[in-house]
């Protein structure tokens, strides 16, 4: 089935489910699918430097890498950030839509070494005060050369807002990379923002942790990123941890580079925050900052979610790096005790899913909880529970470090469906009760659907939706 075959396929998904919520019909599911389809395994390798894709723009001081994110809690600003090389140059953003004048915003430059690197100036200017759902075209490189670019902001936070997620995790910068994001690029279901789960550049896989190497990842994904934003999460290839080159502060090339709202939802860290957008809350999570009790994560997120508003934004998602379920083995456990602190919380507030990556596959689970356990009563098994979020593990971005393909044998029954390829997924919003999500591999040029399902929502509509995976 090629890329255009899907806009078909979703056409029947959506009758299918119609008539199961009249007829008590559904597509039957036992849980535990291993796919059949089994990769042609082929070394994975970076594209070298002299690709097209990461071309530097022609032009003095051009400005290069130009990424937004979201830049308030409510979609009305964005974040634009772009590098150049020649000298500072203007931080200005002139951006207007087609029924209001042109505004000019102003940010800030930064720029930090990393080892022998040094970075361009990196500039991040928010530009605020956006109407909804409005086109909106916008420049940089004022004064020297000029690039323009648009992106289209959310509509207004509401509960049947309808919108579409996409979802890319462990991207790097490889071939297959390149095929996930151009499947993407390519998906009739058209995702408008990106929900990134983490592992970005993968630059810490050079010598050196060659900081050219996120140069060059903001070129290649600049061709999307420009245009919609990237939800921002980090995962391990973000620390830049290298204190055997005197390098011990970590996070410091991602955290100048890629800017968050974190202020907004009462956050002190970059590496934890939230979001709204449209119908959904967004709650982004750092598996790799501290968590434990009292800490400033844990504080901050015993606070927030007792102030998501359902009513407000029924669909309540989690972006984490390091999955809690996980049948792989790579990255066995990693996420374990992450798990244990947070997981009564998800269930207690009824989170709808959580998208996590890091073992470089794909996995959904079923809706399971394994709360019970208080180290003396030996209940520690996962159960099925329809107050708990599915859990999905899309590391499957298709970075240099190859695909995760050994798996737990059995498979255990927590585990929906897994399978040892790369892709990438959308989570299109549909209503305050419905949401189709689904999974494309990267198979033969193709973008296939491999793995699909309707999210009831926990909160309007908290029945089994387990059946209606296809
Ligand atoms: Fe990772």
């Amino acid at each position: 089935m090629g890329v255009l075959d899907l806009a078909s396929s979703r056409a029947v998904a959506a009758t299918v489910v119609v008539l199961g919520l009249v007829l008590s019909f559904g597509v039957v599911c036992n849980g535990g699918k291993t796919s059949s389809f089994v990769r042609k395994v082929e070394k994975t390798v970076d594209m070298p430097l002299d690709s097209d894709v990461f071309k530097v723009p022609p032009g003095y001081n051009a400005p290069q890498q130009v990424h937004i994110t979201q830049g308030d809690q409510l979609g009305k600003a964005v974040i634009v950030s772009w590098v150049t090389v020649d000298e500072p140059g203007s931080s200005s953003v002139l951006y207007w839509s087609a029924n209001s004048k042109k505004k000019k915003a102003e940010g800030k430059i930064t720029t930090y070494k990393f080892y022998n690197y040094t970075s361009g100036y990196i500039h991040h200017t928010t530009v605020r005060n956006l109407m909804f759902n409005t086109k909106y075209y916008y420049v940089v490189g004022i004064g020297h050369t000029e690039r323009q670019f648009w992106f289209i902001t959310p509509p207004e936070v509401g509960p049947d807002s309808s919108y579409t997620f996409g979802l890319i995790g462990d991207l790097g910068q490889s071939y297959d990379s390149n095929k996930t994001l151009t499947h993407y690029e390519l998906n009739p279901q058209k995702g408008q923002a990106v929900l990134f789960v983490g592992d970005l550049s993968y630059a810490d896989n050079y010598p050196n942790h060659d900081n050219v190497r996120w140069d060059t990842w903001g070129r290649f994904i600049e061709r999307s990123v420009a245009y919609q934003p990237w939800i921002w999460t980090a995962g391990n290839h973000e620390i830049d941890f290298a204190p055997e080159i005197g390098e011990t502060k970590p996070f410091k090339p991602y955290s100048h580079r890629y800017h968050v709202p974190y202020k907004a939802s009462g956050s002190t860290s970059p590496f934890w925050y939230s979001i709204k957008r449209a119908s959904a809350y967004i709650i982004v999570l750092s598996s790799y900052s501290a968590y434990g009790k009292y800490t400033p994560q844990y504080k901050w997120l015993e606070e927030e979610l007792p102030k998501v508003n359902r009513s407000e934004t029924p669909w309540l998602i989690v972006l984490m790096h390091s999955p809690w379920y996980n049948s792989y083995n790579y990255h066995y456990m990693e996420g374990e005790t992450m798990r244990v602190m947070y997981e009564p919380w998800f269930v207690t507030y009824k989170v709808d899913v959580v998208f996590a990556g890091h073992v470089h596959a794909y996995e959904r689970s079923e809706r399971v909880s394994n709360v019970a356990y208080n180290i003396v009563n030996g209940i520690c098994k996962p159960v099925k529970d329809q107050y708990a979020p599915v859990y999905i593990t899309i590391g499957d971005g298709g970075n240099l470090e190859g695909l995760a393909t050994n798996m737990t044998e059995p498979q255990p029954d927590y585990s929906a469906y897994r399978e040892a390829s790369f892709g990438h997924a959308t989570f299109d919003i549909k209503n305050r009760t419905h949401a189709y999500y689904s999974w494309h591999r990267n198979q033969d040029g193709y973008a296939v659907k491999a793995d699909s399902m309707w999210f009831f929502n926990r909160f309007y509509h908290p029945v089994d939706d387990s059946t209606s995976a296809e």
